[in-house]
């Protein structure tokens, strides 16, 4: 177990504690909106590891390494939490993040549970990575939520890849959001779950692909809910009433990554560029 203190010394003064958050890429931004409009006063700091992405059929081994050396990071950065804003992630590696960290760990799992609630015609459909799909957490969530209704999931291969290169309605997202979204709707799914946290930048195209009366879920509201209570509950919510500022990073080779991450954040953000450099001389 790594204390925090030992990676930053909370008496610092030079540095506000923050809420750190990463994911393979951009993805988790979906989720760092809900977190900075449920808790406009912290300052957020958030690790778009790019570079590696997708997760998806990686190696649980190299998703746990990522993991690690990213919270290590943003711990260094002066984090007081982690949010591992990443399905894929979370399967893989929160366990072993929970078990060498000494701080508040958050992650997210596919909405299945919502769903099996919301759905009138007894289908749902699961659209996420090969990783999560294929994960023991995946497969508990279905065991415990999935009982009494049918859940038809889809591995979205490329999907990611799209959204990395800002194409949120291209010809070639459209293609494969329509090959995967199309099968749910034949098999009778009224309700689809978005199961990966770079879905929500394609939730319209999603839709318009789906057709009216489909309720589409994903989980980025829930878990910045799960944040505030996490951090009220360990009694470290910010105590100023200044808007917090949000700092961001990204070792994306394209030129152009941080304005994408601009665009999708859509709202003040710092953003620096590291390339391929080692996360330990940032
Ligand atoms: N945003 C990640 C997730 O939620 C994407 C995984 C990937 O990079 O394949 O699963």
């Amino acid at each position: 177990m790594v204390a925090y203190s030992s990676i930053y010394p909370p008496e610092s003064p030079c540095v506000v504690p923050a809420i750190g958050v990463f994911d393979s890429g951009v993805g988790g931004l979906s989720v760092l909106r809900h977190i900075r409009e449920q808790l406009p006063g912290e300052r957020l700091l958030y690790f778009a590891d790019s570079l590696n992405a997708p997760y998806g059929p990686k190696s649980q081994a190299f998703i746990i390494e990522r993991s690690r050396e990213i919270s290590r990071f943003l711990i260094g950065h002066g984090a007081k939490a982690i949010v591992v804003a990443c399905n894929t992630a979370t399967a893989a590696a929160i366990q072993t993040l929970r078990s060498e960290l000494d701080i508040p760990i958050i992650g997210m799992e596919p909405a299945v549970k919502p769903a099996a609630a919301a759905t009138r015609s007894g289908v749902v459909g699961v659209l996420a990575t090969t990783g999560t799909l294929k994960s023991a957490q995946f497969a508990a969530l279905l065991a415990h939520y999935g009982k009494n209704i049918k859940v038809v999931t889809q591995a979205c291969l490329g999907l990611v890849e799209c959204i990395e290169r800002g194409d949120l309605d291209g010809k070639a997202t459209r293609a494969l959001v329509a090959e995967y979204v199309a099968p749910l709707i034949d098999v009778g799914a009224d309700t689809i779950v978005l199961g990966c946290t770079h879905y929500p930048f394609v939730k319209p195209l999603i839709a318009e692909i789906a057709g009216p009366g489909v309720v589409l879920i994903d989980t980025g509201e829930a878990v910045a809910r799960q944040v505030r209570h996490r951090l009220e509950e360990a009694g470290l919510l910010a105590v100023s009433g200044t808007p917090g500022i949000v700092r961001a990073w990204t070792n994306s080779p394209a030129g152009n990554a941080k304005q994408l991450i601009r665009l999708l954040h859509g709202g003040d953000i710092e953003v620096e560029a590291i390339g391929g450099q080692s996360l330990s001389s940032v």
